[in-house]
């Protein structure tokens, strides 16, 4: 089958990529590189261009009738950027995606599936959200994903599409393969900078909050392994009519499903797994919390184990492996270490 991935030369739109390869499936990217990796789609069906892009999406409907869904990754997603500049992440998250999901429509694709996240959730007392838990984007960046999920719901009950949205939680580790991961420079996610410090690129490791209300003061997560994220995407993709059929054909043609681990791990446990895996201490330091973060949660997984009848298996050791094995090899395919 042929699917549209919308963001595939970036870190988990690359893995959905080699994913789909995996298992005997077409994929072909939509990316403009604003942040994604050109190494990431050698070989692979590409079109570099804009999500909203008329003539684009046209031209690649045209050459592609057979693509069945769409994956909907492409966005800009480094939290507090999105505090200082909030007109750019509306943008190209919110104004970009509607334009998107409209022209997708009068092409005649009804299926999308969106990365959405985690970070839309609302704190809760025991840190475990289910699909129907209340909801307080904290930061503009978060705020895009709601909003998108909303767009998509109403977008989708009025044009007859079907839209999933898949609400992430905290990604790490890479494809087995190493075919692609994370590729910024100076990654802002919590993996990536103990990656850094571990291989000496930066000096200690910062702990961004150590007065929030969970079991040790340090912010919460729900860390599940990229190459399981990307598993349930083809889930998601391959058997999107039999997802709708699974949860009895909701009226608005609309699903969420959170995607975790179900387990919740705090930083000062994740840097304990870390030096468990790496063999050595990491040297720390703590600090304020950062612009728009916020305590966190886990995933309750009922949902995506009976509609994608999936759960995630790789353990956040295996996750921290990986990772620090890219840390060392990507510079083999990236033009920076
Ligand atoms: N990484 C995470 O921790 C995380 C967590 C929850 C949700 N998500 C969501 O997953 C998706 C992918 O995240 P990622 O970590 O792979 O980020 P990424 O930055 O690696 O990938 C995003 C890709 O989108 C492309 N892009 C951005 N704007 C575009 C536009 N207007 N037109 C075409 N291409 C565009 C970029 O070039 C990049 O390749 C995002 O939607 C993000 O919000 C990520």
């Amino acid at each position: 089958m042929k699917f549209l991935i919308t963001g595939g030369a970036g870190y988990i739109g690359s893995t959905v990529v080699s994913a789909l390869e995996d298992a005997g499936h077409t994929p072909v990217i939509l990316d403009s590189l604003v942040t994604g990796r050109v190494e990431f789609t050698c070989g692979k069906i590409f079109y570099q261009g804009d999500i909203a892009d008329p003539v684009l999406l046209k031209q690649i409907f045209s050459e592609h009738p057979d693509i069945h869904a769409v994956l909907h990754c492409a966005a800009l997603i480094v939290v507090p950027e999105s505090v200082e500049m909030p007109y750019e992440y509306y943008r190209e998250n919110v104004a970009k995606s509607n334009e998107m999901f409209h022209i997708l429509n009068e092409l005649g694709c009804k299926r999308i599936v969106f990365s959405s996240s985690a970070a839309i959730y609302d704190n809760v007392e025991n840190f475990m959200v289910t699909e129907s838990a209340p909801l307080a984007p904290g930061s503009p960046y978060a705020r895009t994903k709601f909003i998108m999920e909303m767009v998509l719901q109403d977008t989708c009950k009025a044009y007859g599409m079907k839209g999933i949205a898949l609400r992430y939680f905290n990604p790490i580790g890479t494809d087995p393969k190493y075919r692609s991961g994370i590729h910024v420079k100076n990654p802002s996610h919590v993996l990536g900078k103990l990656v850094d410090t571990a291989l000496g690129k930066q000096e200690a490791f910062t702990i961004t909050g150590v007065n929030w209300p969970t079991r040790d003061g340090s912010g919460i997560r729900d860390y599940i392994h990229v190459w399981d994220l990307a598993a349930a995407h083809v889930k998601a993709l391959t058997e999107f009519d039999q997802v709708f059929e699974r949860a009895d054909n909701p009226e608005d043609n609309y699903l969420v499903i959170n995607l975790g681990s179900g387990k919740g791990v705090t930083v000062f446990e994740l840097v304990e797994a870390f030096e468990r895996v790496f063999g050595q201490k990491i040297k720390t330091q703590v600090a304020d919390p950062r612009p728009g973060d916020v305590a966190g949660a886990y995933a309750n997984g009922d949902r995506a184990k009976a509609l994608l009848n999936w759960q995630a298996n790789l353990s956040i050791d295996e996750g921290i492996r990986s990772a620090l094995e890219w840390g060392k090899i990507r510079g083999k395919i990236l033009p920076y270490p």
